[in-house]
């Protein structure tokens, strides 16, 4: 499938996926979410790729789903509906459980569908110039597909209900201070900022950076004793897929 709403860049191991409709604020259309999947599918195989960067075209990040084309033209045609939420919801797995680490480069606008999409990369780095919001509720809906179950998980209880029961808007610095984003940066310093973060991530091993996400994400929802079990099971893991190489060359360079 040939790329229209997405664009692709590729250098010394790191893989820059644009969210590319500036003219809509990248809202996410049913076409979006088809060459999302395609395109991550192709990147999971990819083992020259280390590190993956979300980020947005012109002055948006996300404006959410479309409006226009994700709801209102497939509202009362159920297949259609339920076809494309399918391909929504499986490329944001593959980006949530992706192998490899990903950050979101929040360079604008920032909402709804679009701050879940946010919330599911590992890490992110916003422009001072980030706005973001839950802004469900003033279209009369509340988030879903996982737009609630974001920031429940990363925000407190009472920041996570505040944020999508008023829609209100949240400046990147705001952002920054409830924990939504890892840390705003100066809008020009951005891209500087991401590929520092980028390059830093791509010199630890890509197995131990593999796992700590796989056992992470289990940890996540798992009682202590079961996720300490967990853990040592994927501690065993690593030795096997790397040959020992922590041993020898991690643990040995220290000493
Ligand atoms: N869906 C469809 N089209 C959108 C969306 C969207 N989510 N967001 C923006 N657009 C379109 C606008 O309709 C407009 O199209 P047009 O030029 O054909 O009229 C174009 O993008 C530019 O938008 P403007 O509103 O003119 O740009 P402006 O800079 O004034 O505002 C902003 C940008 C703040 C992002 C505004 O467009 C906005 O509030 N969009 C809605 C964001 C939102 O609340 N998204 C959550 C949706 S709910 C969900 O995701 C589940």
């Amino acid at each position: 499938m040939e790329l229209k709403t997405v664009k692709i860049e590729r250098a010394d191991g790191i893989a820059t996926i644009t969210l590319n409709r500036p003219e809509k604020k990248n809202a996410m259309s049913p076409q979006l979410h088809r060459e999302m999947k395609q395109v991550l599918t192709e990147m999971r195989d990819e083992r020259d790729l280390r590190v993956i960067v979300l980020t947005g075209s012109g002055d948006s990040f996300c404006a959410g789903q479309d409006l226009k084309e994700f709801f209102a033209e497939t509202y009362g045609k159920p297949e259609e509906s339920s076809k494309v939420t399918r391909t929504a919801m499986e490329w944001s797995e593959l980006l949530r459980l992706n192998d490899k680490p990903t950050i979101a480069k929040v360079n604008g606008w920032c909402f709804g569908g679009g701050m879940r999409v946010m919330g599911l990369c590992d890490i992110a780095i916003a422009s001072d110039k980030a706005v973001f919001g839950l802004s469900e509720i003033n279209f009369g809906i509340f988030p879903a597909g996982g737009a609630l179950k974001v920031p429940i998980e990363l925000l407190s209880h009472r920041d996570a209900l505040y944020l999508a029961l008023t829609g209100e808007r949240l400046s990147a610095a705001e952002a920054e201070k409830i924990r939504l984003i890892n840390r705003a940066v100066p809008h020009d310093k951005l891209d500087a900022e991401v590929t520092a973060l980028a390059k830093k991530l791509i010199e630890k091993n890509p197995v131990a950076l593999m796992l700590t996400k796989k056992v992470f994400w289990r940890d996540k929802f798992m009682q202590y004793t079961e996720a300490v079990d967990w853990e040592l099971a994927n501690f065993a893991v690593i030795s096997e897929m790397t040959g020992g190489e922590w041993v020898k060359e991690g643990i040995t360079q220290f000493l």
